[in-house]
């Protein structure tokens, strides 16, 4: 049995994109068994609750706390009735539990052989579940990893802008950022939009997202099951880095240079902040 989950044209297209710029790809991951809601709602039920995110959404406003659903029980109900409920649920880091660590391994281990060559090994391989209830609308921000959404049912549009985009994604936000003193979210203007390019997915569909990326999301009519996978590369700890380095900088009154795009390595100024944060307390 073929057991693929990308096929030769997305993966063409993949190393075509692969990893500055954003790509509509397809795959075959629709009849996976650990993929259906009954088993992430069990998934769900299965993980830490702080590798939990959700928003129950339906509760009223004055609700006394006994009330509310303890948060276990809460979000595999949500799950289970994620049609009605105008929710969104996140299940954070899916590897914890093996099935579905075996299931990262396996999609990640069918694009090494293109993601290697070009950022060096793939590091940080995590796993991400997004469940959306009908029009969820996921805010304006940036991810530091690599990132494909593999679209599993309903359908999304992500509007995603340039990572280059300096007017867009500034660089004191990103190197606040890199230095935990910032949140991932972008303040959005209405001129950016125009700048934006957008992806609708449906099942079977799935986009690359290159690091830092600024986007947003918008779930179709129906409910919405995404999952993300994702991984970090010498090349993006090292951007991190000169984004960290550059804030010192900048604190001491300089202009630094933004790091530069892939391919360059931006190795300088990562080794001094790598060398920095050694030394300093
Ligand atoms: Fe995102």
């Amino acid at each position: 049995m073929d057991t693929r989950v990308f096929g030769h044209s997305t993966k063409v297209a993949f190393a075509d994109a692969y990893p500055r710029q954003s790509r509509k790809l397809t795959h075959d991951l629709l009849d996976e068994p650990l993929l259906t809601l009954d088993a992430l709602a069990n998934l769900a039920a299965a993980l830490p609750a702080e590798s939990i995110e959700y928003n129950p959404g339906a509760l009223p406003i004055g609700i006394a706390p006994e009330y509310v659903p303890a948060s276990e029980l809460g979000v595999v109900e949500t799950i289970r009735n994620i049609r009605e409920s105008e929710s969104w649920v996140v299940l954070k880091h899916i590897e914890q539990i093996d099935a579905y660590a075996v299931l990262l391994e396996r999609i990640l281990g069918e694009l090494v052989h293109i993601v290697g060559p070009r950022t060096g090994a793939m590091m940080q391989r995590e796993g991400f579940i997004f469940i959306s209830s009908p029009n969820a609308v996921t805010p304006f921000h940036f991810d530091p990893e690599h990132n494909i959404l593999l679209q599993l049912s309903g359908s999304k549009t992500m509007t995603l802008f340039p990572a280059e985009d300096e007017a867009i994604n500034p660089p004191i936000v990103q190197e606040a950022f890199h230095l935990g003193e910032h949140h991932r979210n972008l303040p959005w203007q209405e001129h950016f939009a125009e700048r934006g390019t957008a992806i609708t997915v449906g099942p079977g569909e799935a986009i690359h997202v290159p690091v830092k990326a600024p986007h947003w999301v918008q779930v179709g009519p129906e409910p919405s099951i995404s999952l993300s996978i994702t991984w970090r590369s010498e090349w993006s700890y090292a951007e991190a880095d000169a984004r960290a380095f550059n804030r010192t900088l900048r604190k001491l009154g300089l202009k630094p240079r933004s790091p530069r795009p892939f391919p360059a390595r931006n190795r300088a100024k990562a080794l001094a902040w790598r060398a920095m944060s050694r030394i300093s307390p």
